[in-house]
């Protein structure tokens, strides 16, 4: 339960001037919202819902559902029988209604700093049409699934918006992707479509983006899953490159990217190579010149609130990603309320979320939060170390970004290069600031709070998943106050209870597993393909309860601590990964025979990642083998999993049933010798050697 008032010791609040204007000011006002939000949601969502333009009204229940798999299906039904377009949402309905399209709505950003470009809501709205009517005329019609694996664009939020206004339900493979992970997603969720792009820069890196979604897409073919149809975005290079049947562009100067303003382009310096572009005239088609002849009149398809909105993969314990779905009217509701009041939005806010679209924040807090809101933001597509590390700061000033989110990761990078690269910027405009991703050691909070927002400015630790579609347990920024670490209380409607091993809800101050005891508008649906895996993920454990897979703690306070997670996941870099997906991507090395992977805490990344290989018989480990190995794991999954340790193990730690004791690993990949129990090891002669031949000697 939330306390009646919050407590006053060894707590940090929020400036005054802030509570004057906020939306929820005090912790009084929250804590009556809560009790109204969880007692009466039709309510008080019907409150947030009047905001937005509704086809025909719903007829149901305002949210129906089943938490508990003893008493049959799990679903969640939001608003059945209303209708609505959350493209038109955004952005019609910013444009026409509420007056904003001269606003802008994205200040870009690109890697190179002076490549910059400035979108309005109504030309925003202009290529959205556009694009769905190309869209349309490739046959991609309601209910059609296509795929978008693109750097960090305006274009990107362009093909997004476009599935969404024809109904067609997007699948976004983040970037930096290997080709297997995207044919994977691919084939799994079923796109008719691929949309992509020629290639981009990460800093000085060039990534020949069209080059592995060609291979991703052969990959499909080789597995008799055809994609006839690919459109490509010439970002880096010109129109009319590389469109010769079957060629590929050799190396060119690198080009403006598309709709670059004169002046910028000859304020990019640095020449640099283009990608190469093979082309497939059967199969890949130009975004530009698709584009350049479609109409800017698009009506909008009118959706079912419990229709997809888009699938988004999220790793699963299994190794077998999961598509984890969400519908459009509850998760457009629930991204519209939690982006205005965590981040406390007024509509002279320049927002930054430095995520990558690919990923769920970037979804839920670069596009459909921020635009449901009519908020201008910033897109950047470039690193927060390049060209050094006062980039962040200097694209905040530039903008004058008022609300900042970002991960502990990047907070974590950028203090190991001290409080001077922060300092040489105003950073005058920043009023909050906010992470996500990974629980935050409270030295980067205090660095985070003290030297980049100079006390001034409330942090919103905000804690959600994938699976959440927006925040769930976050303070509200003049209502609640802060605890460095702690992602403090939950979000209206959200019901958290801390389980112990038996399923039995705790009281007070506790430790255990984090679970919801009813859903919120944004909670997923299912996973695409596989209900059975949805309820067995997330319902099985404790019937009754959807179970986040991570572990919290409640203070005598009443304030949620997430400790991590409890499963075989691993947060590296803000990224969940399975063991199980980064083993199975070693074993395929023909001379492993066997592997475990587990975390090992990285003062950067949160977790880094630390495998056993057990080598097949007469293979000796060497620095090739190594190398070949994370290799292997790069092109199987992408780069974020490259292995940072491989240790090379004659034998593992087993019961005698057989299975890999990945907690003694844990222990030996750390350095503790103190393992706990061990009484179940079949043979406990492997741990002193597998302590003697451990990479590194630091914890
Ligand atoms: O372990 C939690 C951690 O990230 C997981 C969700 O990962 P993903 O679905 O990729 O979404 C990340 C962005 C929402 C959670 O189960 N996590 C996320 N935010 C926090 C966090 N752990 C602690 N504190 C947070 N604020």
């Amino acid at each position: 339960m939330i306390p009646d008032k919050a407590p006053g010791e060894d707590v940090l609040h929020a400036p005054e001037d802030l509570k004057k204007e906020a939306h929820i000011p005090s912790f009084e006002k929250y804590k009556e919202l809560y009790i109204k939000s969880v007692e009466s949601p039709e309510e008080f969502w019907g409150d947030i819902a009047k905001d937005f333009f509704w086809k025909t009204k719903y007829t149901g229940k305002f949210l129906d559902y089943n938490f508990d798999v003893t008493k049959g299906e799990i679903f969640v039904k939001c608003m059945e029988g209303a209708t609505t377009n959350i493209c038109y949402n955004v952005l019609d309905r910013n444009v026409h209604e509420r007056k904003l399209g001269d606003k802008v709505v994205f200040y870009w950003e690109g890697n190179e700093p002076g490549d910059e470009k400035t979108v309005t809501y109504r030309e925003l709205l202009q290529q959205v049409c556009k694009f769905a009517n190309v869209l349309k005329s490739q046959g991609v019609k309601k209910g059609d699934h296509v795929s978008i694996y693109m750097p960090m664009v305006v274009e990107l939020v362009v093909a997004m918006l476009a599935c969404a206004r024809i109904g067609a339900v997007h699948s976004i493979v983040f970037a930096g992707f290997s080709a297997e992970s995207l044919c994977e997603r691919i084939m799994d969720s079923q796109c008719c479509l691929l949309i992509t792009a020629d290639g981009f820069y990460r800093g000085d890196k060039l990534i020949s983006l069209k080059l592995i979604a060609d291979e991703a897409l052969q990959k499909c073919r080789d597995k008799s899953f055809s994609v006839e149809k690919c459109i490509v975005l010439k970002h880096l290079t010109k129109e009319d490159e590389a469109t010769i049947p079957g060629s590929l562009s050799p190396p060119a100067k690198r080009a403006c990217p598309d709709l670059q303003q004169e002046k910028q382009k000859e304020r990019i310096k640095k020449v640099r190579p283009s990608p190469q572009v093979p082309w497939n005239p059967e199969v890949d088609m130009c975004w530009h010149s698709l584009i350049g002849g479609a109409s800017e009149e698009c009506e909008p398809v009118w959706c079912e609130s419990e229709d997809p909105l888009f699938i988004l993969y999220t790793s699963g314990s299994t190794g077998k990603p999961k598509g984890v779905l969400h519908t459009v009217s509850g998760y457009m509701l629930y991204t519209a309320a939690t982006f205005k009041l965590v981040f406390d939005y007024h509509p002279d806010d320049v927002y930054w979320c430095t995520a990558d679209i690919g990923w769920i924040t970037g979804h839920s807090y670069i596009t459909y939060g921020p635009l449901a809101n009519g908020a201008t933001s910033v897109l950047f597509e470039g690193l927060p170390t390049y060209p050094d590390v006062s980039r962040m700061w200097e694209i905040v000033d530039k903008y004058h970004v008022s609300k900042f989110y970002t991960a502990p990761t990047a907070i974590r990078l950028l203090m190991k290069y001290g409080s001077e690269p922060v300092l040489k910027c105003k950073r005058d405009s920043l009023k909050i600031l906010g992470t996500v991703g990974e629980p935050i050691n409270p030295e980067a909070w205090q660095w985070y709070y003290s030297v980049v927002g100079e006390k001034r400015c409330p942090v919103v630790d905000t804690f959600w998943q994938t699976e959440t579609g927006g925040h769930v347990l976050t303070p509200l920024p003049a209502a609640t106050p802060m605890k460095p670490g702690s992602a403090t209380f939950p979000f209206f409607g959200v019901v958290p209870a801390i389980l112990n091993e038996s399923g039995e809800e705790l009281e007070g101050p506790s430790e255990g597993y984090l679970v919801f005891k009813q859903p919120w508008p944004g909670v997923m649906r299912t996973v695409y393909g596989n209900h059975l895996r949805f309820e067995t993920t997330y319902f099985k454990k404790f019937p009754g309860y959807y179970i986040t897979g991570d572990g919290c703690r409640r203070d005598k306070d009443g304030y949620y601590w997430i400790t991590g997670r409890i499963d075989d996941m691993l947060n590296v870099s803000g990224h969940l990964l399975s063991t199980a997906e980064v083993e199975s991507a070693l074993v395929e090395h023909e001379a492993v025979a066997e592997a475990a992977v587990v975390g090992r805490p990285h003062p950067v990344k949160g977790e880094s990642l630390y495998c056993f290989v057990t080598l097949n018989d007469g293979i000796s480990y060497d620095q090739k083998l190594e190398a070949e190995l994370k290799k292997q794991v790069r092109e199987k999954i992408g780069a974020i999993a490259t292995p940072d340790y491989i240790q090379s193990a004659p034998g593992l730690p087993k019961t005698r049933s057989g299975k890999i004791m990945r907690r003694v690993l844990r222990k030996i990949a750390c350095n503790e010798r103190d393992l706990g129990d061990v009484s179940t090891l079949a043979d406990s002669s492997v741990i002193d050697e597998l302590f003697e031949n451990r990479c590194g000697n630091q914890r």
